[in-house]
């Protein structure tokens, strides 16, 4: 093997641990599955949970990661979006269920309840999947400026709550927790 051969995959190498952490984790997260067949303990348990460096997502800008193999919004809502979001009556909602896997189960889709909570409302974390059939919905698009699936047409608000389409239910939200000011747990 020459030095050239030898020296190609270092340098992809480095450019795949180079693309961030987002990358890192999804790769770990795709592993999951295969290492809870072989081996189910302790540190399949710390696999199954990833940690998200946010500090770069300012305000309007979102983080796609990957966990236990789907897509995991993380959105930095604008002032305009969360206001947006608080300004829309309950009853306007087609499910009122905040699909929210930190609080109990019938916790209603308030805005506050759709976030990640006081003092951090700006933060959505949501499983990107349409709860129509599974599709990946687009971010900031639809008519209620939060996500569409092109799919079927679900059209979802800045609080990723299902606003007309067939979807039945708001996106779900999984457990996390801020660990730090920038990081994110999510599982
Ligand atoms: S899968 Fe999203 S609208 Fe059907």
């Amino acid at each position: 093997m020459s030095a050239t051969d030898t020296s190609e995959p270092n340098r992809r190498d480095f450019l795949y641990v180079a693309t961030g952490m987002a990358g890192v984790v999804g790769a770990a997260a795709v592993a999951w599955p295969f290492i809870d067949q072989m081996r189910p303990d302790a540190s399949t348990l710390a696999a199954s949970s990833v940690e998200v460096d946010v500090s770069s997502v300012t305000p309007g800008m979102s983080l796609t990661v990957k966990w236990r193999g789907k897509p995991v919004f993380i959105r930095n809502r604008t002032p305009e979006e969360i206001k947006a979001a608080q300004d829309v009556a309950l009853g306007d909602l087609k499910d009122g269920n905040a699909r929210n896997a930190n609080l109990t189960a019938d916790a209603t889709a308030t805005d506050l309840d759709r976030s990640a909570g006081k003092e951090k409302e700006n933060w959505l974390v949501m499983v990107g999947v349409c709860t129509h059939l599974g599709c990946v919905p687009l971010g900031q698009q639809g008519d209620f400026g939060g996500w569409f699936c092109p799919c079927h047409g679900s059209h979802y608000d800045t609080a990723g709550r299902i606003r007309k389409g067939p979807a039945p239910e708001n996106l779900h939200i999984p457990t996390f927790q801020f660990i730090s000011d920038t990081t994110i747990r999510i599982g």
